[in-house]
């Protein structure tokens, strides 16, 4: 989603901006921009595309000054291409001001009327180009930039986060947030402005979160912030705990390979602060209920992180004997849900800041219902928000598709079902001591898992041909079929579908032939028999099927399948997050075979901060 940066200081202000709009790639982008102030002028370049296509044209068209603000744009109002690229700036040799922007303006069709009545001429189909126009309308009534800003912003409805440029002053930046997060830098010399700590990391050791409402005015080394009513506040500046964050991709060619390859160490930590390994029992914080009186729970979430919800109710149902509903965020937002007995909410984000979930949470705030999140992010709009969060530790994820944030969910969940279980006493202590040793196992089995993939890069190329695949899988396998379709669909742009092994012969059956490749997810145990009878009733179409299971299960399957992979055998809890990996690499390999930008997959982005 939409970057925004912002630096002022001795230095040169282009190459800072640069750097910070690399930190923002991995956010989705389509189009790329700078406003830079030299000598009292404002000067914009913007690319449509890829980073690369701003400093080519920086190279023949360089930018100087001090101060600055830069953004990446993943278009929501008109398509991309260098007019909607921000920064925006009215047209004319002399800008009084540039504007970067994320999230959307939902009253603009109101505003562009009104303003193109007064005689404006708009050069863009953004909603954003509006701000720009009431801002230099006010400064052109004689307001001061602060008064400019803080009056247009009292005509602006949505959710957004806004930085300011002013040519009338080289020692200013303005930045305002209003439902998308902003963080701002403070050092001696410097001030600066970012959507999130890694892109403020290459600018500033201190920062400071923008709280909802909040207006700040930066300056060299100075910092003053207006909340929501407009009062004077504080917001605490703190070093930069991630500022040393590598976010290169080290020997790796992509972000989500390193992230894969990451796992194992991912779920390692997760399971370190979760599970006492000597005492083997779940360490969690007092959770902001009572375990022993709850019936009723909800988990909302969206994409992946939904689908690590949905995984983990049949683990919280099964253990605890609560009902565990999970619902899409989006969809709990426009719902009279029935929620009286809802006694917990867990909200699922890997980012903390998806617009859905969050209103998903706030909604439930509204309806008394506490709330626990599940977050990568610490400092994340979610997780303040919460009455508890509690931390992933899959470490900053910058492939666009999700990997270890997914199975550190998984880990963190698994160990929440056990917390609960032990505190409901639903489960034998030796039961629970069992589960914990299995989880404890686990980071092993991960790397066994990846040495598949030189074989998965082989069979890729087969599966890379299809223009459509099917992913089966039962029980907790069920949510993963539905991931592993996910992952192939956003990266390698192959129409996939999960399906409930059960479910076949209900309607996807009719889509089965020879070119239809069908992955089977079937641990030996529990439900193997049924999804392997699910599996021959492909089979028996004439499809073609990629079989993942274990020695135990690959044998009784009998060599039928097209092709097969082989996972170590583990107990059933932990089978979702080991059956994930080879998910995750059909689908990476897959999208290589096709040439596409695995990282930064095309029309998506990171961290999805509008509705
Ligand atoms: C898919 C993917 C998305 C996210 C979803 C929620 O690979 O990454 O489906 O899971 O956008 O994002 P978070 O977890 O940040 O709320």
């Amino acid at each position: 989603m939409c970057g925004i940066v912002g630096y002022l200081g001795g230095e040169s202000v282009t190459p800072k901006l640069l750097e910070g709009l690399r930190r923002l790639e991995y956010r989705g982008y389509d189009s790329a921009g700078l406003a830079t102030l030299e000598d009292g002028v404002i000067a914009r370049r913007r690319t449509e595309g890829k980073l690369e296509n701003l400093i080519t044209r920086l190279r023949s068209e360089p930018l100087g000054g001090v101060a600055g603000i830069g953004h990446t744009r993943w278009a929501t109002h008109g398509r991309p291409s260098e007019e909607n690229a921000h920064p925006h700036a009215p047209a004319g040799a002399t800008p009084e001001v540039a504007v970067v922007h994320n999230g959307i303006i939902e009253n603009y069709k109101e505003l562009r009327t009104e303003l193109a009545a007064a005689g404006t001429k708009f050069s863009s189909e953004t909603d954003t180009e509006v701000i720009v126009f009431l801002v230099q309308r006010e400064l052109q009534r004689g307001a001061t930039p602060l008064e400019a800003v803080q009056q247009t912003l009292t005509r602006l409805e949505g959710a957004f986060a806004l930085a300011f440029l002013f040519a009338a002053d080289e020692n200013l930046l303005i930045a305002a947030r209003r439902g998308s997060p902003l963080a701002v830098g403070v050092d001696t010399e410097s001030a600066s402005i970012g959507s999130d700590v890694l892109a403020l990391a290459s600018m500033t050791q201190k920062i400071a979160y923008l709280e909802e409402g909040d207006l700040a005015i930066l300056r060299r080394g100075e910092f003053v912030c207006y909340g929501a009513n407009g009062e004077s506040v504080t917001r605490e500046l703190k070093s930069v705990s991630q500022s040393n964050v590598q976010i290169g991709k080290g020997e790796y060619r992509h972000f989500m390979r390193k992230e894969i390859f990451e796992q194992p160490t991912a779920v390692g930590e997760t399971l370190h602060s979760f599970l006492d390994p000597a005492r083997l029992v779940a360490t969690f914080p007092d959770l902001p209920t009572n375990a022993k009186d709850l019936r009723r729970m909800l988990s909302v979430a969206c994409g992946t992180a939904f689908y690590a919800a949905a995984t983990a109710r049949y683990w919280i149902e099964a253990m605890t004997g609560i009902v565990s509903d999970v619902e899409i965020a989006s969809e709990l937002r426009y719902r009279k849900a029935a929620l009286d007995d809802c006694g917990l909410a867990l909200c699922v984000s890997q980012s903390g800041e998806t617009m859905d979930t969050l209103e998903a949470s706030r909604l439930l705030a509204q309806r008394g219902i506490p709330r626990v999140a599940i977050v990568n992010n610490a400092d994340s709009t979610l997780a303040r928000e919460s009455d508890l969060s509690l931390l992933t530790r899959a470490g900053p994820e910058i492939g666009v598709a999700s990997t270890k944030a997914f199975t550190t969910q998984l880990t963190l969940l698994a160990c929440l079902a056990l917390t609960l279980a032990e505190k409901r006493q639903t489960l034998e202590t030796e039961t629970l001591r069992r589960y914990a040793e299995s989880l404890m196992e686990l980071p092993s089995r991960l790397f066994e898992a990846l040495e598949l993939d030189k074989k998965i890069a082989q069979l890729a190329h087969d599966i890379a041909e299809a223009q459509h695949a099917l992913y089966l899988g039962r029980g907790t396998l069920f949510p993963i079929a539905l991931e592993g379709a996910l992952k192939l669909k956003e990266i390698s742009y192959i129409h996939a579908e999960g399906y409930a092994g059960g479910e076949m012969k209900h309607g996807p059956l009719a889509l089965v032939d020879e070119e239809m490749p069908v992955v089977v997810l079937a641990p030996s145990g529990g439900l193997f028999a049924k999804i392997a009878s699910n599996a021959e009733e492909v089979l028996a179409r004439g499809g073609r099927m990629l079989l993942i299971s274990d020695a135990e299960g690959l044998a009784a399957f009998g060599g039928k399948a097209t092709w097969t992979l082989e996972l170590p055998k583990v107990p059933e809890l932990t089978q979702p997050i080991l059956y994930a990996l080879p998910m995750q690499l059909l689908a990476y390999h897959a999208a290589l075979v096709r040439g596409t930008d695995v990282d930064q997959p095309r029309n998506l982005a990171k961290s999805v901060t509008v509705e």
